[in-house]
């Protein structure tokens, strides 16, 4: 890992910057190529770096890739999302874990961050589905990096998939995200962007 100094920092390639967000499409097929383990783990070991509030790092991820832990998901997909998820090579489940709290005292050592969530259940909420969502984010923008595809879909039942796959935890479940290598016919035509004066305002 490089520790480059503040300020010293050049752009991304274009061609990085294409993986990542100009190219970077949501996939509804993927090829037959597998996703090596290892190449999971390094997803998370990339997108653990993205910054959460007070360093909390909400998010739990399943990776379902088994047939037989797919089919545990099966009935909690919408009618649209069902094939694709049961062809992807592996889906992701991001959960977000409303004890991530507990650790703080070692993952926020800056501060007694804990005090600050206990007993107040709205905070938590808001703290874990915000920066779970973030996370999630962070997840794709890695798995891209990494040179992967991605399908991501809330078409779902949350609280379903919450009690088969988070029961016994405090996690709830957020959203999906397929992943694998993308074949060429797997998408649909790129929608448009809203462009900087739709979208922004500076102040
Ligand atoms: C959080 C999220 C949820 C989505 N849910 C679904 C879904 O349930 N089913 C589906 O077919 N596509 C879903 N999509 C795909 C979006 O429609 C797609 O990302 C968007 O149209 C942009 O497409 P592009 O990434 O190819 O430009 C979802 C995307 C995101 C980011």
């Amino acid at each position: 890992m490089t520790d480059m100094p503040p300020g010293d920092k050049a752009p991304l390639s274009d061609s990085a910057l294409d993986q990542l967000f100009r190219t970077a499409r949501t996939y509804n097929r993927f090829t037959d190529k597998p996703v090596p383990k290892a190449l999971l783990q390094a997803v998370y070991d990339l997108m653990k770096w993205g910054s959460t509030s007070a360093n909390c790092q909400p998010a739990r991820i399943l990776f379902l890739t088994s047939n037989e832990a797919k089919e545990r998901l099966k009935p909690h997909l919408d009618e649209g999302n069902v094939k694709k998820t049961m062809a992807a090579p592996v889906t992701a489940l991001i959960g977000h874990d409303l004890a991530f709290y507990e650790h703080l005292p070692e993952q926020y050592p800056a501060a007694d961050a804990k005090s600050w969530f206990v007993g107040d259940n709205q905070k938590i909420a808001e703290t874990a589905f915000r920066n779970g969502t973030l996370q999630g984010a962070y997840f794709m923008l890695a798995a891209r990096a990494l040179g992967l595809d991605c399908g991501p879909m809330s078409g779902f039942n949350t609280e379903g998939a919450t009690k088969e796959f988070f029961a016994g935890t405090k996690t709830q479940a957020n959203f999906l995200c397929n992943l694998g290598y993308g074949s060429e016919d797997g998408t649909y035509p790129r929608g448009p962007r809203l462009t900087f004066d739709q979208a922004c305002q500076i102040l």
